[in-house]
């Protein structure tokens, strides 16, 4: 947190509760569709919430908030647009992030993240570099991230507790890993009964910090993922998910490797033996599901869950590309996720791009020797717009709360683009409508162009 920003979240200065924006606002309550708004205003009451959008600023009203100083309008060159979620991050990988992926998963896992999530006993170092991340996902417009700890409970309760310090929308889980045949012994649960009670305790934890103003930090039930649980494990974890109706996270076929391992376990893919232990809800958020079957699909819709479309660690881990066209054809809840330290960057926009530029090669294909028409996977491409709307209304619509859209309701979680920053790639003409304004926002954002961000109507980065 730079020295200003600490100064003006303690004055409160550029919180915007009971405040209202003038702007042009750009979002997509609808998949596939994008709305502009331009010199719109958008009322947030005292609590962060979205009052009112009005598309035009009707003169007597904005002159109100201005006389009282509670009106914030926007520069030329500058556009609104709801906050990132981001829906699947490892935060203590973050020391991993950009290393070792030249490794398949499972090896990757072991001699890399394995070791490196093990060293969480020590609350310190948690402190230090959770508060870095935190931070660095802040400035780069991820104002809702749900993410997976590590089996510690003070560490994991320690990311709860910098998320509320730092305002950003989060939803933690102390991980849950108790098989001996798959997990080291230097990092596992020493039983399943105890990592339930674990989960149980830092749920009720979690619930009871001081603070935690309703919707700001969620607890969350968080299997590794099957290979790494054992069936008593996943039996009580989901017993939990229906007791307390939290959130649930996990991996979900992923690769080759966890894919069969899971079929040769249980005779079953992923999804319908989460389904059987419990754990697929609507509150359930899948990371990956690349190799998810139709079927699979099924189960996953009629349960309302969610998947974590990481198409940056996908090109990594994951063997293949998911089946992000079909996925949303069914309607399912997807949103995106970084996955740090699998994708090796911090941006969900990153990912939005790259989940367009993955559609588009899982659609022609990549082998040139092959017959065009044989090549790909017809139909299989998502545009810009789609990609933004997964950035923001999907993640926010898959996590089950009212984030990612500008509409009455909502939380005020937004991030504010200019393009005249210093360094910025991002050059708008008088040329571009709106569809091209988002998409040059889409491709060309860097950090240096995310101004400020506010989670709940409270300022929590400003460059
Ligand atoms: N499967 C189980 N654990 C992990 C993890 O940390 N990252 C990824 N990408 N896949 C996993
Ligand atoms: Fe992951």
């Amino acid at each position: 947190m730079t020295a200003k920003l600490a100064r003006n979240m303690r004055r409160g200065g550029m919180n915007l509760h009971n405040k209202a924006v003038r702007g042009n606002l750009i979002h997509a309550p609808v998949c596939g569709q994008i709305e502009a708004l331009l010199d719109a205003l958008i009322l947030i009451d005292e609590a962060g919430v979205i009052a009112e959008v009005l598309p035009g600023c009707p003169p007597r009203l904005c002159a109100d908030y201005a006389a009282r100083g509670a009106l914030v309008t926007l520069r030329p060159g500058q556009y609104l647009l709801p906050g990132l979620v981001d829906l699947h991050v490892h935060a203590p990988q973050f020391p991993q992030l950009g290393k070792a992926l030249d490794l398949p998963l499972d090896r990757w896992l072991m001699e890399h993240t394995f070791p490196l999530e093990a060293r969480y006993e020590d609350v310190g170092f948690a402190a230090e570099i959770y508060g870095r991340l935190i931070d660095t996902l802040l400035a780069n417009g991820t104002t809702t991230a749900l993410y997976f700890a590590t089996i510690h409970l003070p560490a994991s309760l320690k990311l709860a507790e910098l998320c509320l310090q730092r305002g950003q929308r989060a939803l933690v889980g102390r991980v849950a890993m108790d098989h001996p045949q798959t997990c080291p012994a230097f990092y596992r649960d020493a039983s399943a009964a105890l990592a339930a009670d674990e989960t149980r305790d830092f749920i009720a934890q979690v619930q009871a910090l001081p603070g935690n103003v309703p919707r700001l930090v969620w607890p969350v039930i968080t299997p590794r993922f099957i290979p790494a649980c054992t069936d008593e494990l996943l039996q009580l974890l989901g017993a939990l998910a229906t007791q307390t109706g939290c959130h649930v996270q996990t991996h979900c076929s992923e690769g080759d490797w966890e894919h069969q391992h899971v079929l040769a376990r249980t005779g079953q893919s992923d999804a319908a033996a989460l389904a059987d232990f419990g754990l697929l809800t609507r509150r359930t958020v899948l990371a990956h599901g690349n190799f998810v079957s139709a079927a699979d699909m099924d189960l996953i819709g009629a349960a309302g869950a969610g998947i974590a479309h990481c198409p940056v660690s996908n090109s990594y881990l994951a063997d293949a590309v998911f089946p992000l066209r079909a996925a949303l054809d069914r309607g399912l809840h997807v949103g995106l996720g970084t996955d740090i330290a699998g994708g090796a960057s911090p941006s969900v926009l990153e990912n939005a791009r790259h989940a367009v530029t993955v559609s588009r090669m899982r659609e022609d294909g990549v082998d040139a020797t092959k017959p065009a028409g044989s090549r790909g996977v017809p139909g299989a491409r998502i545009d810009f717009r789609e990609a933004f709307w997964l950035a923001t209304a999907g993640g926010g619509a898959a996590l089950d709360l009212p984030i990612g859209q500008f509409a009455p309701g909502y939380m005020f979680d937004a991030m504010l683009v200019d393009q005249n920053a210093p360094h910025s790639h991002l050059g708008v003409t008088a040329d571009d409508d709106a569809a091209d304004v988002l998409q040059k926002i889409i491709y060309l954002v860097q950090r240096t162009n995310i101004a400020r961000v506010w989670v709940g109507g409270r300022m929590v980065h400003e460059i």
